[in-house]
């Protein structure tokens, strides 16, 4: 008998119903606790990808169950033309949060609808088409989001008047130049797009930590000629936060770091602690040119439960300190990722922003990474780790909850080290 029995079998007959939207994993979980989660076999993992980047506090945290639990006593979902209370708060500490340089938000329900909508605003606010974007961003598999989500590569067909430019990645590039000179060329590129099409560019969508495309932060003098270039052409800049936004680099968004300032800022995931929520904040100059003009209705739109989760997200991390707590469990948990990958060749580029780290399946030396990629994973798996990967498995992101503890951090280090010794050879 495997140790996965019953999630085998409730796997091969339950699939017979359910659309096969992505591969999925073996387990089937049923349960979860902090930073953990269980199977329906009963064993435990630490769950490193804290669901899918959305459990801001961890599994069934008892605080934020009570709050929402109040919440739906009372109301939780309005007509899209009535607000209900809460929703002003909510948008207040998005303001706050922006530090009221991009202040006015509206509440909507995913990442891809947040950036459809951004982008929306945006060509009605420039009266243009163009949307362009780095050829690794991923802002979600909606129509204009999926346009702009590497280069396009799986919309069919492609939204007309959609640009793309190399990213200025450069632990991932295959160019064999220095790193300051390939920046340099990336930002040659740039200015070579907006000199060429930047008067129909109505946006440039852009993350600032890039997620899916290889977990790598865009350098900061690439950002500043972003935003140089949009403001000479009139194109709105949107950051696209939903990733790495809400405290998880250790600054409520990671543009804070670089100190440019954003047109529009996308968010979702760790903002509702794993409910469906997502926001679209913008500058009051966009905001009051726009408001009153477009209208924009959803089902879910500015709902009250979306404002309590809100509220509950930022006061807790406030309360909690956890800003500066991401940065600490960060840096442990980059140094044991650090020290794990240093004891194989195949492993490379440690990384990490507050609790966004990740590393790379070395693909010079190890041309069947997709293979390894996918043992590896298995490995963590079954000593207890759950941990996804992108790049086709190239690079693997961790991210765990916001309350994970030290002694959780020691506690992957050393399955993640049992699990490296099982796969690759030692230095
Ligand atoms: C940076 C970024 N933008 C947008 C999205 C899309 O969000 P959603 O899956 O909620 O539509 C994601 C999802 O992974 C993301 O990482």
């Amino acid at each position: 008998m495997s140790h996965l029995d019953r999630s085998k079998r409730m796997m091969e007959a339950g699939m017979e119903y359910l659309f096969g939207a992505t591969p999925y994993i073996d387990p089937i979980l049923s349960y979860g606790k902090g930073s953990c989660v269980w199977d329906v076999d009963g064993n435990r993992y630490l769950d490193m990808n804290a669901g899918q980047f959305c459990m801001t506090f961890g599994h069934s945290y008892k605080p934020f169950i009570d709050r929402i639990t109040e919440q739906m006593t009372e109301i939780y979902h309005s007509n899209t033309s009535a607000l209900s209370d809460g929703i002003f708060e909510a948008s207040k500490l998005m303001a706050e949060i922006n530090q009221y340089n991009v202040s006015k938000t509206l509440f909507l329900s995913t990442g891809s609808e947040a950036n459809e909508a951004a982008i929306r605003y945006a060509k009605f606010y420039t009266g243009r088409n163009g949307v362009a974007s780095v050829d690794k961003g991923y802002h979600g598999l909606t129509l204009a989001s999926q346009s702009s989500t590497m280069a396009g590569k799986w919309s069919l067909p492609k939204v007309d008047g959609t640009f793309s430019v190399k990213t200025p990645v450069y632990i991932h590039s295959e160019e064999k130049v220095d790193e300051e000179i390939f920046v340099s060329d990336c930002i040659k590129e740039l200015k070579h797009l907006f000199n060429t099409v930047g008067d129909q560019l109505s946006c440039f969508i852009i993350e600032p930590i890039i997620g899916v495309g290889g977990m790598a932060k865009i350098p900061a003098r690439y950002l500043k000629e972003l935003r140089k270039q949009c403001d000479e052409y009139g194109t709105v800049l949107i950051l696209d936060e939903c990733q790495c936004g809400f405290g998880r680099s250790g600054e409520w968004f990671a543009y804070q770091m670089d100190g440019i300032i954003p047109d529009m800022v996308t968010t979702a995931k760790a903002m509702a602690n794993g409910l469906p929520v997502s926001g679209l904040t913008m500058r009051k100059e966009i905001a009051e040119r726009v408001e009153g003009r477009l209208t924009h209705f959803s089902s879910h739109q500015n709902d009250s439960l979306a404002a309590a989760c809100v509220i509950f997200v930022i006061n807790e991390i406030k309360n909690r300190n956890l800003l500066s707590g991401n940065k600490k469990k960060g840096a442990l948990l980059l140094d044991a990722i650090s020290e794990v990958c240093g004891m194989t060749e195949g492993l490379s580029n440690p990384r990490g922003w507050g609790l966004m780290c990740g590393f790379d399946i070395d693909d010079t030396l190890i041309s069947d990474y997709r293979q390894v990629s996918g043992q590896l994973r298995e490995a963590l798996l079954k000593n207890g780790a759950l941990v996804q990967a992108v790049r086709q498995g190239r690079t693997f992101r961790v991210m765990p909850s916001y309350c994970i503890t030290e002694a959780e951090i020691v506690e992957f280090k050393e399955l993640f080290e049992r699990s490296v010794k099982e796969i690759f050879s030692s230095k």
